[in-house]
């Protein structure tokens, strides 16, 4: 039986439920528990969980006294078998919605469905542009002009859900891959934050296979603009 506690679509009388999934530095992990502390997002982040129990990630959460489900990937003989112990974990946490915040592994498919419209992941590229990694050379080796991230609803393609929005920089003529990376990540964060909020808000959910705002269609990701707000 599924285990989640609401739907995102159900009136959410009290504060989203957040589980955050951080594989490796989790410095949007961070950022999402300092937006929390600050008041400026109204959910509750109730565990974080890794693949990696020696990530910085793990020991944040540690230090800030969140609760953490660290599982060792190697100790299971099969991938599927690994990835039900952490979601099963993670369910006991009964989190309304899953943030896959750089959490490196192909989650098996029976588990993104079970989670449909109520897991995200943050991508450092402007999908459907660069799913997968090296997406900071991939775009310097496109000679793009412009480079990005975005947050979208998770579905069993890689990197291939629908988007809900994505912030944009410019590349410029001395960046190179690492460059952009760390130009990028402060607006990741913000991104992230903006994107979690308008879940809180109950503003963004996921119907049948397209992002709802404010009840209508996207038909093209949410921008965020220097406010640090999303606009059409
Ligand atoms: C970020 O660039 C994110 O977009 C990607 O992995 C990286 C994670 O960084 N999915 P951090 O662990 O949150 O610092």
């Amino acid at each position: 039986m599924d285990s989640f506690r609401r739907a995102l679509n159900a009136p959410i009388t009290s504060r989203l439920r957040v589980a955050v999934f951080a594989s490796g530095r989790g410095s949007n992990f961070q950022a999402i528990i300092e937006a929390q502390r600050s008041g400026e997002l109204a959910i509750d982040v109730v565990v974080l969980c890794s693949d990696k129990p020696a990530s910085r990630a793990v020991a944040t959460a540690t230090q800030d006294g969140i609760p953490s489900v660290a599982l060792d990937a190697k100790k299971y003989t099969h991938r599927a078998e690994f990835d039900y112990a952490l979601f099963d974990r993670a369910a006991e946490f009964q989190p309304d919605l899953i943030v896959l915040a750089g959490f490196m592994r192909v989650i098996d498919e029976a588990i993104v469905e079970r989670w449909r419209g109520r897991m995200i992941n943050i991508h450092p590229s402007l999908l459907p542009k660069y799913p997968g990694l090296r997406t900071h050379q991939r775009a310097l080796d496109g000679r793009d002009r412009v480079h990005g991230a975005s947050v979208h609803f998770v579905t069993p393609e890689l990197d291939g859900g629908p988007v809900i929005a994505q912030t944009e920089l410019t590349i410029g003529e001395h960046d190179d891959a690492a460059k952009l990376a760390s130009r990028l990540l402060p607006l990741e964060h913000r991104l992230l934050i903006a994107s979690i909020r308008l879940i809180a808000t109950q503003r963004v959910r996921l119907d049948a296979s397209s992002v709802l705002f404010d009840g209508r269609p996207l038909s093209h990701p949410l921008k965020m603009r220097e406010d640090d707000e999303l606009h059409m």
